[in-house]
C-alpha cells in the first residue's frame, strides 16, 4: 500500500463553495477506512488535532488551519440490497451529493429527489442533516461508517447514535473531529410516493397540469425551484441558507404577529412554530445589501454571498450586522448554519 501523502502549505479556496482564502499547514486525503486508520497510525499526524473536510459547502473559513486537514475522497456507489418494502443504496462519503442523486434515479430506485442539487458530499450530508423540500437525510437514512481518529476502529452507526435533529447531529458536537465518515446508507421506500407537500413544489404540479409525476419529474422541478433563486456556487461562492429558521413558542410567535402580521411561520407538531429567517432579514432591508466583498443575495436573503475576493472576517461581520438587526426588531437570535472555523 502507498505511505500516505502529506501535502503542506495547501490553500484551501479551491476546497470551499464560498470560495474563502486560508491555508491548510497539513493536508492528507484519505479513500477507504484504511487510510484513516493509518493516519491514527502515523508518527506524525497520530496525534494532531484534525479538521474533517467534505464538499467545503457548509463551511466559512476565517483563518488559516493549524490542524491536519482531512479532505474525505472515498469513492463508490452500489445496491445493498433490494427487498420488497425497500432499495438499500450506499455511497462512499467522497461522491458528490447530487451526482449520486441523480444516480440513484437513472437506476431506478427514487426517494432523494427532493435533496437534488444540493452542494456538497454524501459524507457531509449527515452532519448537518440536509434537507430541502419536505425531504430531510435522516427520512431515508439507513446507518453509516465511521472511523475513529482516536482509536483507529471502523464502526457502523444507526439513528439513534446520530442525534439527528434540524441541520444538525452528533458530527457537529460530540463526534466532532472525532470520527471520520467513509460510507453511508439510504434505506429508500417501495413503492415510491412523491412528496410534494412543499407549497413551491405543488405550485410546479399545479402549474405541469401532471396528476401522478415520476421522481425525474420531482427532480427537474425541485432543480428549476433551486435554480431560481439560489445561486450556483460554481459561479457565485456562497454555503447555502447562512442562518437556521429559528423556532419559538407559540407565544413568542403570536407577539410576533402582533407587531409584524406579515411574518412568514410554520407551526410544528410539537406546538411550537418555525420563522423564516430569510423573511425576517428581507424585512429589515438587507436583501442585496453589502459589507466589503460579503453580501445578502439578492433573490434570497437568507444566503450570504462572495462577490468577489470576499474573506471570512467581511462576511462575519456582515452576519454579525445582520443578526444585530433581527435581534433589535424581532427579539431573536439567528444561528449560523455553517460551521464558522
Ligand atoms: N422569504 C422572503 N424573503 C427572502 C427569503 C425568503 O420573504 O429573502 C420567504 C419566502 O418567500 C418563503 C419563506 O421566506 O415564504 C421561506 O423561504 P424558502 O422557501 O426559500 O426557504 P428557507 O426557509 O429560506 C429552507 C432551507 C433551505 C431549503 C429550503 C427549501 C434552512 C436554513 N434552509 O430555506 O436549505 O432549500 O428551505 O426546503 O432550513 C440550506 O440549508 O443551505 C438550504 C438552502
Amino acid at each position: 500500500m502507498p505511505p500516505l501523502r502529506l501535502e503542506h502549505g495547501v490553500s484551501l479556496k479551491p476546497y470551499n463553495t464560498f470560495g474563502l482564502p486560508a491555508v491548510a499547514h497539513t493536508l492528507v486525503r484519505v479513500t477507504s477506512d484504511a487510510d484513516v486508520r493509518r493516519m491514527v497510525d502515523h508518527p506524525e499526524l497520530g496525534r494532531s488535532a484534525k479538521f474533517i473536510l467534505g464538499g467545503g459547502s457548509n463551511i466559512i473559513l476565517t483563518r488559516d488551519m493549524p490542524q491536519v486537514v482531512v479532505k474525505v475522497e472515498v469513492p463508490g456507489c452500489r445496491l445493498v440490497r433490494e427487498t420488497e418494502d425497500a432499495w438499500v443504496v450506499e455511497a462512499g462519503a467522497g461522491e458528490p451529493w447530487h451526482g449520486f442523486v441523480d444516480w440513484t434515479l437513472r437506476q431506478g430506485w427514487p426517494g432523494l429527489e427532493n435533496l437534488a442539487l444540493i452542494p456538497g458530499t454524501v459524507g457531509a450530508a449527515p452532519v448537518q442533516n440536509i434537507g430541502a423540500y419536505g425531504v430531510e437525510f435522516k427520512d431515508r437514512f439507513e446507518s453509516l461508517d465511521a472511523v475513529d481518529l482516536v482509536t483507529g476502529r471502523s464502526v457502523t452507526l444507526g439513528a439513534s447514535i446520530c442525534a439527528f435533529g434540524y441541520r444538525d447531529s452528533v458530527f457537529k458536537h460530540a463526534l466532532a473531529g472525532r470520527s471520520v465518515i467513509t460510507r453511508v446508507r439510504f434505506r429508500l421506500p417501495r413503492p415510491w410516493q412523491p412528496v410534494l407537500g412543499y407549497l413551491e413544489l405543488e405550485r410546479k404540479r399545479a402549474e405541469s397540469g401532471i396528476t401522478d409525476p415520476t421522481p425525474r419529474q420531482v427532480f427537474d422541478w425541485v432543480c428549476d425551484i433551486r435554480r431560481s433563486k439560489l445561486p450556483d456556487p460554481g459561479q457565485v461562492g456562497n454555503a447555502g441558507s447562512f442562518f437556521k429558521n429559528p423556532v419559538v413558542s407559540a407565544e413568542q410567535c403570536r407577539d410576533i404577529i402582533g407587531r409584524d402580521p406579515g411574518i412568514v411561520h410554520y407551526p410544528l407538531p410539537d406546538g411550537t412554530v418555525k420563522l423564516a429567517a430569510g423573511w425576517m432579514i428581507d424585512a429589515c432591508g438587507w436583501k442585496g445589501k453589502s459589507i466589503g466583498q460579503a453580501g445578502v443575495y439578492e433573490k434570497q436573503a437568507l444566503v450570504l454571498v462572495n462577490r468577489g475576493g470576499a474573506i471570512g472576517s467581511e462576511v462575519m461581520t456582515l452576519a454579525q450586522a445582520i443578526q444585530e438587526s433581527v435581534y433589535g426588531r424581532f427579539g431573536i437570535r439567528l444561528e449560523t448554519e455553517p460551521v464558522v472555523v
